[in-house]
């Protein structure tokens, strides 16, 4: 898995729509100008932000080919698509941006700006497009009086009601001065599912993603209920009653020392958070930048849309100047979108490994950031219940990176009456028993017992217990048979019951038993992954086995002690305490059956020392006492390509063993945290970020070399 977008970012922008004659264009305009004016009156449209761009620019193009026939209701030049109103004058043009949408149409764009100016821009502030709606908030001697939205970039309206609901903006600021400070109003991921929840408690519809919900509550005026907004300031520039002193800092300062100050009076702005501006002067730095943020998109806890680069002095600036519709010195870089409207078709429910029915929606396929989607998560039936969804439901789908998709909200306006009620399952669709339904998450009464050929097969993979020779197969017959219920009952297994199966010869009979006894002593992080406990994987069990070194101590462990494993917050470690009580007859059996439960490299905790302590302070003592100072202390490394040499038989997750015991940390993404690229044969985007970070970068023999004294435990 990888989280960086090089792809994404390469991925070329959808086609312009093709508009054949002056019937098709009209038509086009139309449908345009009718969802900027929806978008602009409700916060929704019936087009996603795809759509609508590559209609606008099918739109320009013709224009271009038909200067002569422009409608004057063309969306193209104006503001907000045109469709907006408002009333209050803005005292300063609020203006859109223009996009590029590749390194090279960017590059182009630099050099025209720099050929327009006659010199080279000085730096270049490089910073996140935030995915709202762009706001006025005014100031007067420090407080804060008027909100106003951009309206049709020459006078907007005024939603000064949402005064107090929008978290960033405070009412005074440090100074008493009067400043206007420009920025976006969005919700959090976090703002916009307590929107949801209390609009759809409400009796509501909940709004389809962020951006409609940011704007949607902006503009209303009664509610019954409030929901929180969170502000980022991008800009501020003087009022006419700002004084001369400070119109002068404002307008001589360059953009980034007017954003310090402007988070200096106490407005929110992106600093701070992953994705912070910066002011950059070489294309390369430039491109570096907008490749990180585009990496760290998909775990921001607030949505973006792409990257805005700006010149940042102001006389480069006023040298650029503006259009009536942009400025000439910023510039859009849109990220492809990672939001598309289709349809839910279905929902498939499956019984995992675990037991847990997991709803699944079935969409028309939709393309979104390069992959065509079918799919999608859904949390659990209260989360559908709450929700409100319906199959034929028109959905907003998310998905960023490689993150599972997932259905945002209905478009509830789009709802034809035709939608059919959601059927949650009455009984396990796996085995027909009960639900146990006292948790939001839905299991199957009979828990692991219900797919006990899924569990045992995954303890038997090469990931875990790695047992040659037992594939799903193999288990199916086991199982049948009756000589296995779970995967302790493996190491019990006698030659006779083995040879009794049918295909079983002396000889796969005895490497089978063979394969068995060798899984005895693998290291506890395997032995504890194969458990698949809930809420675990690979490099989470690694983790825990290398904190507490044995199963004794992981037994042992309260949720406090757990939550000291990185990556283990409050609800995970409730659900691995309440896991492990459920598994401790297996783990007993392991125990009896001869299975090895430490960790090889990692000291026990003395009992002497533990003794009388609190289970997190042995399992604390247990980490810091973690073997000796490997050659990849503290080192964050990632592996790329293919491993070769002394490497060449070790999977991903046998690499990421290894650099773990040698001290390490495995990541699957280059950032600027990486220490190390591990870079085999065939590596290619995360050698060319790794390069243009300039981080170090090792050969698979390389790195062998460096890790010699552990390579024999990873095998
Ligand atoms: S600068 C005159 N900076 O994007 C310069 N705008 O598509 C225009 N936006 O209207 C604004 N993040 O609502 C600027 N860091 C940022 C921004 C940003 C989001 C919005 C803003 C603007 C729209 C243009």
């Amino acid at each position: 898995m990888t989280t960086t977008s090089p792809a994404a970012l390469a991925a070329p922008a959808a086609p312009a729509a093709t508009l054949a004659d002056a019937a098709a264009y009209a038509a086009a305009v139309k449908t345009a100008t009718r969802a900027a004016a929806e978008y602009y009156a409700t916060g929704e449209s019936t087009l996603d932000d795809d759509a609508y761009d590559r209609l606008a620019r099918g739109i320009a193009a013709y224009e271009q080919e038909h200067p002569d026939e422009v409608s004057p209701a063309s969306p193209t030049g104006k503001v907000a698509g045109g469709a907006a109103v408002g009333d209050v004058p803005h005292t300063r043009p609020m203006l859109s941006l223009d996009n590029v949408f590749s390194a090279e149409q960017l590059a182009a764009w630099t050099a025209s700006v720099e050929r327009r100016i006659g010199r080279t821009v000085e730096a270049w502030s490089v910073e996140p497009k935030l995915d709202g709606l762009a706001i006025a908030a005014r100031y007067e001697g420090g407080h804060l009086t008027r909100l106003v939205t951009r309206g049709d970039g020459t006078a907007g309206e005024d939603v000064s009601h949402a005064m107090g609901t929008v978290v960033g903006l405070p009412q005074r600021l440090s100074e008493d001065i009067t400043l206007e400070i420009r920025g976006e109003v969005l919700m959090t991921d976090e703002q916009f599912e307590r929107a949801n929840a209390v609009r759809t408690e409400h009796g509501g519809a909940p709004f389809a993603n962020p951006r409609n919900g940011a704007a949607g509550t902006l503009r209303a005026k009664e509610r019954a209920y409030t929901v929180e907004m969170t502000f980022f300031g991008y800009g501020a520039l003087a009022l006419p009653a700002s004084g001369a002193e400070l119109a002068a800092r404002l307008g001589d300062w360059p953009h980034s020392r007017v954003m310090e100050y402007v988070g200096g009076l106490g407005v929110h702005t992106a600093d701070g958070t992953a994705v912070a501006p910066r002011t950059l002067t070489t294309a390369d730095d430039i491109q570096a930048r907008i490749e990180e943020i585009a990496a760290a998109r998909p775990g921001l806890p607030f949505g973006i849309d792409g990257i805005v680069i700006k010149a940042d002095s102001a006389v480069d600036q006023a040298a650029a100047g503006s259009g009536s519709r942009a400025p000439r010195w910023a510039i859009a870089y849109k990220l492809p979108a990672v939001e598309k409207v289709t349809t839910l078709l279905g929902v498939e429910w499956n019984v995992g490994r675990t037991g847990i029915i997991a709803p699944r929606a079935v969409l028309e396929p939709v393309e979104i950031d390069g992959s065509t989607v079918t799919y999608a998560t859904l949390h659990n039936p209260a989360d559908m219940t709450r929700r409100d969804l319906r199959i034929g439901d028109r959905v907003t789908v998310y998905k960023a990176g490689d993150i599972i998709p997932r259905i945002e909200a209905p478009v509830a306006h789009l709802r034809t009456g035709d939608e059919q009620p959601i059927t949650f399952p009455e009984v396990c669709p796996q085995c027909g028993s009960d639900i146990d339904v006292s948790e939001q998450r839905w299991r199957c009464v009979r828990g692991r017992n219900c797919r006990v050929v899924a569990s045992v097969s995954y303890a038997a993979g090469r990931d875990q217990l790695d047992i040659e020779g037992l594939g799903v197969t193999r288990v199916v017959q086991l199982v049948d048979a009756g000589l296995v219920d779970d995967f302790a009952d493996l190491f019990t297994l006698r030659r006779e019951q083995l040879l009794q199966l049918d295909r079983m010869g002396e000889t796969s009979t005895d490497n089978l038993l063979a394969a068995i006894d060798t899984a005895r002593s693998r290291p506890l992080s395997r032995v504890f992954c194969a458990l698949g406990v809930r809420g675990t994987g690979r490099s989470m069990s690694r983790r825990i086995a290398r904190h507490f070194a044995t199963m004794e101590h992981i037994c042992a462990a309260d949720a406090d002690a757990l939550q000291q494993v990185e990556g283990i917050g409050v609800e995970k470690a409730r659900t691995v305490v309440a896991e492990l009580a459920e598994l401790a007859g297996l783990i007993d059996r392991l125990t009896a059956a001869g299975v090895n439960m430490s960790e090889p490299g990692v000291p026990v905790p003395d009992a002497r020392t533990t003794e009388g302590m609190g289970s997190d302070t042995a399992a604390a003592s247990a980490a810091e006492t973690g073997g000796d100072a490997g050659p990849l202390d503290g080192m964050t490394v990632v592996v790329t390509g293919a491993m070769t040499g002394p490497l060449e038989k070790l999977s991903r997750n046998q690499m990421n063993e290894l650099i773990e015991r040698a001290g390490g940390k495995s990541s699957s993404s280059v950032s600027k945290r990486t220490a190390l690229l591990v870079a085999g044969e065939g590596a290619g985007s995360k050698r060319d970020k790794a390069e243009q970070l300039g981080t170090r970068i090792a050969t698979p023999d390389e790195f062998a070399a460096m890790v010699s004294g552990f390579l024999d435990t990873a095998l």
